[in-house]
């Protein structure tokens, strides 16, 4: 895609040869933070991955923010690798029909009819299943000294999406579910990068899984059908229909209950992990984090009504989100005919990225960008386009408070109980979601507040001045 000769060309890195803004691609997933923040250091707020050419183009601030995601009409959400994929197959009937990626008029109706399973109300229902989970996992760190946090985390979270999605009892089943869930979510990467349908290749594995999951959802879907008293987030869905009586189809509620697993899972276990991650590299926060807890649940769990009562807490989660937010990137794409943002045209199809990562480090937003400060949110204010580890507009995560209320108990009960302490070994990588790469390995001991901050080497150390 060339700029028109009267257009002003976009500035960016100039493209070599033949790989054009594929090669801007590979940096961003190889090596995510260095590269977005060299774009936006050199070339500032508009820049394309490869100069002049508005293909791929990376808008940066709360105002490209607002231009991308205030105005659905002009830059939509796009199914990416789906789109080219045949319609009627187990893939993309499970992964390809998801609330992310529908044109706009669809998402509207989908996400009104999605809307009251994730209301605040409704929620405080899934708030036992997230406190007896965590105890369960207490429980087993009681026999251990060490453990990979992250790991533990992932167990976790997937244990409580699946309760609450499904509302399971039996626990070889939720971990069966989950198994089955997390491995058709993991095979997705390989197998569409080559959708070629041949016994033994990734994609023909993954179609595999994607059919076996379809059948179970189905017979859960049957299950719940029968059960009028059931409460869990697919009885809900099942039981909702909109003014019109709309109701979701089995196709969709299958294809939804995907995806609030896929969107609901990793992003979460990832959160957790750095906000215990960065209460351990800052004791003093930790020590007064622990006072308010220990003063307001006395060892116990954060009952609904307490869970507004911890403001340390919230201000901790929500600087966690800025710092260290599972959400770094996010991407529209233009299709209206053109679009005029910040002095540039951008074409009809025009990939557009934005960056949580960038704007919350941005010095005119945040004093002290780099370092951890919940103590900043007692005071300051930030607009939703400023400040958006959920996203923002009429795509910004649906399940906000479910994670919301998932962090707080979880953290409110692991951090009375236990104190854990970074295990130095490899060097921390971290990946354009956040994800440590090598898991984050943690010595684990009983909550005696011997608060001690660590060393640690690698990447983290880009990302967050842990010095002071
Ligand atoms: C800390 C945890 C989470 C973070 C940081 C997060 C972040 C985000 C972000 C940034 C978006 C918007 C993406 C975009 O518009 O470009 C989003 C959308 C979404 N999230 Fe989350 N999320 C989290 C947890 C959850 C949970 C627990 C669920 C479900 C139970 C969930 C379900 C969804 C869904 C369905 C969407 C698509 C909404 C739409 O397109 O209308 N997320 N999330």
């Amino acid at each position: 895609m060339k700029a028109s000769s009267t257009e002003k060309s976009i500035p960016g890195p100039q493209a070599l040869p033949m790989l054009g803004w594929r090669a801007g691609m590979f940096k961003l997933y190889s090596e995510p933070f260095r590269y977005l923040r060299s774009l936006h250091n050199t070339y500032g707020n508009i820049v394309a991955l490869a100069k002049g050419d508005p293909s791929y183009v990376c808008a940066f601030g709360p105002e490209a923010n607002f231009a991308l995601l205030s105005q659905p009409d002009i830059f939509a959400v796009s199914a990416g690798p789906f789109e080219k994929l045949p319609e009627d197959t187990p893939l993309v009937r499970i992964g390809g029909n998801s609330l992310q990626m529908m044109r706009e008029e669809q998402h509207k109706q989908q996400r009104h009819l999605l809307q009251p399973a994730l209301h605040r109300q409704q929620i405080g229902n899934y708030r036992d299943y997230m406190v007896a989970l965590t105890e369960h996992m207490l429980e087993h760190w009681q026999r251990l000294t060490e453990l990979e946090l992250y790991y533990e985390m992932e167990i976790l979270t997937r244990n409580i999406v699946v309760k609450a999605l499904f509302g399971i009892e039996d626990e070889a089943e939720i971990e069966q579910l989950g198994k089955l869930l997390q491995q058709t979510v993991s095979s997705l990467t390989l197998a569409l990068l080559a959708p070629i349908d041949i016994p033994g290749l990734p994609y023909h594995r993954s179609m595999h899984m994607a059919g076996e999951l379809e059948n179970a959802l189905l017979a859960l879907i049957e299950r719940k059908r029968r059960q009028a008293e059931a409460n869990d987030l697919l009885a809900m869905l099942i039981r909702t229909s909109d003014e019109d009586g709309a109701r979701l189809s089995d196709k969709q509620l299958i294809s939804h209950t995907f995806t609030l697993f896929t969107a609901g899972h990793e992003t979460t276990s990832t959160a957790l992990t750095w906000s215990i991650f960065l209460l351990g590299q800052h004791p003093q926060i930790f020590a007064d984090l622990l006072d308010e807890l220990e003063a307001t649940l006395h060892g116990e769990a954060p009952t609904l009504e307490q869970l507004g009562q911890l403001p340390q807490l919230d201000r901790v989660i929500k600087e966690s989100l800025r710092l260290m937010g599972p959400a770094t990137i996010g991407q529209r794409r233009v299709i209206a005919p053109s679009y005029e943002l910040g002095g540039y045209t951008l074409p009809r199809d025009a990939t557009v990225i934005y960056s949580q990562f960038i704007t919350h480090r941005m010095p005119e937003l945040y004093a002290e960008p780099e370092r951890f400060l919940p103590e900043r949110w007692s005071t300051l204010k930030r607009t939703a386009y400023e400040y958006l580890p959920f996203g923002a507009g009429q795509h910004r995560c649906i399940g906000a408070d479910f994670a919301m209320q998932e962090m707080k108990v979880v953290l409110s009960m692991i951090l009375q109980r236990f104190r854990l302490e970074y295990l130095p070994g490899k060097p921390l990588a971290i990946d354009l979601t956040m994800r440590p790469r090598h898991g984050l390995p943690m010595r684990i001991r009983p909550q005696d507040r011997q608060f001690r901050r660590i060393p640690v080497e690698g990447m983290i150390a880009e990302l967050v001045d842990l010095r002071s």
